[in-house]
């Protein structure tokens, strides 16, 4: 007999972009990609359990002691239904018609509104935490289908490893690349909205535009090629954001991260998506430890992790049975 699991531990990755150029603005709000993804080592994890009602538990990065207002916000983790995971957990349950009762207990090691994808890391982990809980069984386009209308991030956390992402950045092709790479994320004391971020870069297109500049959209190309020679001292020379200029704009004390990680030696340094996490690229994991050490003594962020990529993407690492 088969028996389903009472429950369910999930671990998913952080992303960060090797490559982020941002296309036209489209009909829908979205704005066209072309990005070249990576998960890296530092995760959230999600334990799901049945429950009278579903509802969200959360520990870790952004829902430790900051006030909270009367939605039930915790730093900027919602507890309630619009929580991104349970979301997430109510679409994939009434896909597979089986009941949403459930507790999510979700512990954030990745920080929230940190240009890192940690909601739609929590949506991927509560895909599949759904699917193993009643034991259903989707094909992968549908899974990648319910992913993408939760987020367009939410299909890569599935994924994770290096993929090139287009369209809204859900349409995913793996990038076949040598090595892994040790990466020091330089975290902030606040986050960034995507969608400020990226009206932002509209309002900047606008003024270049009308000042008669021409707009040209960055090619991905340097950095696929530079995965394949597997070089991190190739990879540093050619890391790119789009998004970066209008991450400036909006947190200019970020430029002092990025000089800290330059004048520390760091392969490359952008800021992550749409930030205020900032990514430097090291040697190696020693080269890491240095680095994350020498932009913690700068005193230009909140905390640094040393992250090494590409990983897996969403697993189950747990599973208790009745
Ligand atoms: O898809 P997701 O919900 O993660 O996107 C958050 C917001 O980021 C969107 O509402 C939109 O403002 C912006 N975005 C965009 N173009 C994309 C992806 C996101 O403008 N390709």
């Amino acid at each position: 007999m088969i028996t389903r699991p009472e429950r369910v531990t999930v671990r998913v990755p952080a992303k960060i972009n090797l490559h982020l150029g941002v296309g036209p603005l489209r009909a829908d709000g979205y704005h066209e990609l072309t990005t070249v993804f990576q998960a890296v080592g530092l995760y959230d994890e999600l334990t799901v359990s049945p429950a009278p009602a579903l509802h969200v538990k959360v520990t870790g990065e952004g829902s430790g002691e900051e006030p909270h207002d009367a939605a039930g916000t915790v730093g900027h983790v919602p507890r309630d239904a619009t929580n991104l995971a349970a979301r997430a957990l109510t679409a994939v349950t009434a896909r597979v018609g089986a009941s949403s009762a459930y507790e999510i207990a979700l512990h954030k090691g990745i920080p929230v509104a940190g240009g890192l994808a940690g909601g739609s890391a929590d949506a991927a982990g509560a895909l599949l935490a759904g699917l193993s809980l009643t034991g259903a069984e989707l094909s992968r386009g549908e899974l990648d289908r319910l992913a993408a209308d939760l987020g367009s991030d939410v299909p890569f956390a599935l994924h994770g490893g290096t993929a090139l992402g287009t369209g809204r950045g859900e349409r995913l092709t793996p990038v076949l690349g040598h090595g892994r790479y040790s990466w020091v994320l330089a975290l902030a004391s606040g986050g960034l909205s995507t969608p400020d971020v990226f009206d932002e870069l509209d309002r900047q297109r606008a003024r270049a535009h009308a000042a008669g500049h021409v707009q040209v959209v960055a090619d991905h190309t340097p950095v696929v090629a530079a995965l394949r020679t597997g070089e991190p001292e190739q990879l540093g020379r050619v890391l790119h954001n789009d998004l970066q200029p209008a991450a400036l704009a909006l947190a200019p004390e970020l430029q002092g991260v990025l000089d800290a990680a330059h004048d520390a030696g760091a392969l490359g340094a952008i800021v992550s998506g749409s930030g205020p996490t900032v990514m430097a690229l090291a040697r190696d994991e020693q080269d890491a430890v240095r680095l994350a050490g020498r932009i913690a003594e700068s005193g230009t962020c909140r905390a640094v992790r040393v992250a090494d990529g590409p990983v897996h993407g969403a697993r189950v690492v747990s599973r208790t049975g009745r």
